[in-house]
């Protein structure tokens, strides 16, 4: 390692996440209109080999030890198992964040591959709602793709459930209970201004204190001490299972943020928020060297901004949804 990703407000970067599709076999409402997408062409994607160029210079110069794919749905991408053989060799924190639907048919496969940890979104443990935020009827192959990560090996296996008011608030106990009885960590999210259709609005967030009103009741939540990593965590006082809370919106946690993002198309942003992104495809294509690419990606670095400003008013939504950046 030669030198950190650091930014000017002394933030070391060591998180990647790479989006390697902006596909997706779902259409959930918050984040991809149900028709009309217009997908990014085969060609304009990074290739798996640019993908593990860009990731070796960060891995290599600047000391990034965590790498998560993410899509669109990242099992949409074909051979997916060939990527992660290529990034497991970096000996890096390897995991994914996946709908969980093809999980039945590639946890093994992944894990074998040198996957090691895997988050599976899913917003509603009741089949009529789950086909409404989804578009698919798949719930009971997602509860599948849970069980198939959890005997692959995976640990831990984490839920990501976005919590949106009037929509699934009433679900929240039931998914804290789930998660103990099959013994994966849930986290509830907080729904972020990043949806396609532009339905966000401040009202229908279920903040983390809205959230821990509804579990207290029925739990004895211990905190546990927080790390760089966006979830504030709470452990059950009998030893039984963890949830986490990701609070974007009422308690941001950018101060301690130690994340890079690529997209499918290889722009590099320097925040999930980012308005502005550097294009890494055009370099790589244009015959640039690992020290141009290192500098311009370390430029963008330096650039960041203090935080998000989500509430206030000269927030500006990023250009691109949820399913193009990855979240
Ligand atoms: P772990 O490493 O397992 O903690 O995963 P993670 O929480 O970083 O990743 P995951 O893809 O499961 O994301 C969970 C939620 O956190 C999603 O809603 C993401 O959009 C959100 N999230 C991830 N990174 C950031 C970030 O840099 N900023 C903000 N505001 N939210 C983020
Ligand atoms: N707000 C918060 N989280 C979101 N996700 C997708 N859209 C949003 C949003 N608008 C979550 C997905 C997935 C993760 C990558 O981001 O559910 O778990
Ligand atoms: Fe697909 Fe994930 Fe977006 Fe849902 S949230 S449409 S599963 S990319």
């Amino acid at each position: 390692m030669t030198s950190q990703l650091i930014d000017g407000f002394g933030r070391v970067h060591r998180d990647l996440r790479i989006s390697v599709t902006d596909r997706c076999n779902f259409r959930c409402t918050y984040c991809m209109p149900q028709e009309g997408m217009q997908w990014q062409r085969r060609e304009d994607l990074l290739s798996f080999e640019e993908i593990e160029r860009v990731a070796r210079i960060l891995v290599e110069r600047f000391g990034v030890n965590t790498i998560r794919l993410t899509g669109g749905e990242p099992t949409v991408r074909a051979k997916l198992s060939m990527l992660v053989v290529k990034l497991a060799a970096l000996d890096v924190d390897l995991a994914m964040t996946t709908n969980g639907v093809m999980l039945p048919l590639l946890a093994d496969e992944l894990r074998a591959a040198g996957l090691t940890r895997i988050n599976i979104s899913l917003d509603s443990l009741r089949p009529d709602r789950f086909e409404q935020l989804t578009r698919r009827n798949e719930l009971p192959r997602v509860l599948e793709g849970i069980d198939a990560a959890l005997s692959a090996g995976f640990s831990p296996v984490k839920l990501n459930v976005v919590v949106m008011k009037g929509v699934n608030d009433d679900e929240i106990v039931d998914f804290a209970r789930f998660g103990r009885e099959r013994g994966v960590v849930v986290r509830f999210i907080e729904f972020m201004p990043l949806d396609a259709e532009e339905i966000w609005s401040n009202d229908r967030v279920m903040t983390q204190s809205d959230i821990l009103d509804c579990l207290w009741g029925e739990f004895d939540l211990v905190r546990v001490e927080r790390t760089s990593a966006p979830a504030t965590r709470w452990r059950h006082a009998d030893g039984l299972g963890e949830i986490g809370i990701v609070s974007s919106v009422s308690e941001s946690f950018c101060d301690s943020c130690d994340r890079v993002r690529i997209t499918a198309d290889g722009q590099f942003r320097n925040c999930l928020f980012a308005t502005t992104e550097t294009d890494v495809r055009a370099l790589l294509r244009n015959g640039a060297s690992d020290n141009d690419v290192a500098e311009a990606l370390q430029r963008s670095v330096s650039s960041k901004w203090a935080g998000h400003s989500i509430n206030q008013v000269h927030f500006i939504r990023p250009n691109r949804s949820m399913s193009e950046i990855g979240g």
